[in-house]
């Protein structure tokens, strides 16, 4: 039988170069998922993960908006989804659309790190599912214009990103030009990124 992909060795793949929480190099963004639904323990342990998050004045900005497949909101969501996005998301359990509050009501003022707040709270929703056996897939590929009028959701708010999440598939559940890249990927070394003081154009 064939393997689930979530069962790739991640260290074939993957080293990093300090010593971190294995947790960390074994989060990666599968496609292939069996269709399969999740439970609502599951559902609900990930935006536990999630609502941990740290954010600017605790203000708790992210609004993560989902739809279970098989609901009357699915379509809704996945309609949302780019062509490509879609020929994988059709066996997801769950997609999220992850929206975040640009008005911070403690100071009076336009939030500034309301994004990176949601960011956080994504991150915490992925390592958990990660950690539970599941996919847990960002994607950008939809119509930002369109969820925001579809799913109601008011101008004081950004639409940041869709997730995917669903029981994992194998190499065969996804379209044939997306098998080869269906494995982690690596990263750019920290002295890529990380500078002591000043700015360095890289
Ligand atoms: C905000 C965001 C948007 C993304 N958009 C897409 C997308 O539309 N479609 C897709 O297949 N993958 C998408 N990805 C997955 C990234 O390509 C992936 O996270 C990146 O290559 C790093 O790989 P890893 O998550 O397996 O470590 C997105 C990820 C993030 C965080």
């Amino acid at each position: 039988m064939t393997k689930k992909t979530t069962e790739i060795d991640v260290g074939t793949f993957r080293t990093a170069d300090w010593p971190i929480e294995s947790m960390i190099l074994k989060r990666w963004s599968p496609r292939a998922m069996s269709g399969e639904s999740i439970t609502d323990t599951e559902l609900m342990t990930m935006l536990e993960a999630a609502r941990w998050a740290p954010s600017s004045y605790n203000s708790q900005p992210w609004r993560f908006l989902y739809a279970r497949r098989g609901t009357t909101h699915w379509d809704t969501f996945f309609n949302l989804l780019g062509e490509g996005n879609k020929a994988w998301c059709k066996h997801a359990a769950v997609l999220f659309v992850i929206v975040t509050r640009n008005f911070l009501d403690a100071i009076k003022q336009p939030a500034v790190a309301h994004m990176f707040d949601a960011g956080a709270a994504w991150g915490n929703l992925a390592l958990q599912g990660t950690k539970m056996g599941l996919v847990v897939h960002g994607m950008q590929g939809f119509d930002y214009a369109r969820a925001k009028s579809a799913l109601g959701v008011p101008d004081d708010f950004n639409v940041c990103a869709m997730v995917a999440v669903g029981r994992p598939g194998t190499i065969e559940q996804i379209p044939e030009g997306a098998r080869e890249r269906e494995k982690p990927n690596s990263r750019n070394p920290i002295a890529a990124w990380a500078f002591e003081g000043r700015f360095r154009a890289g």
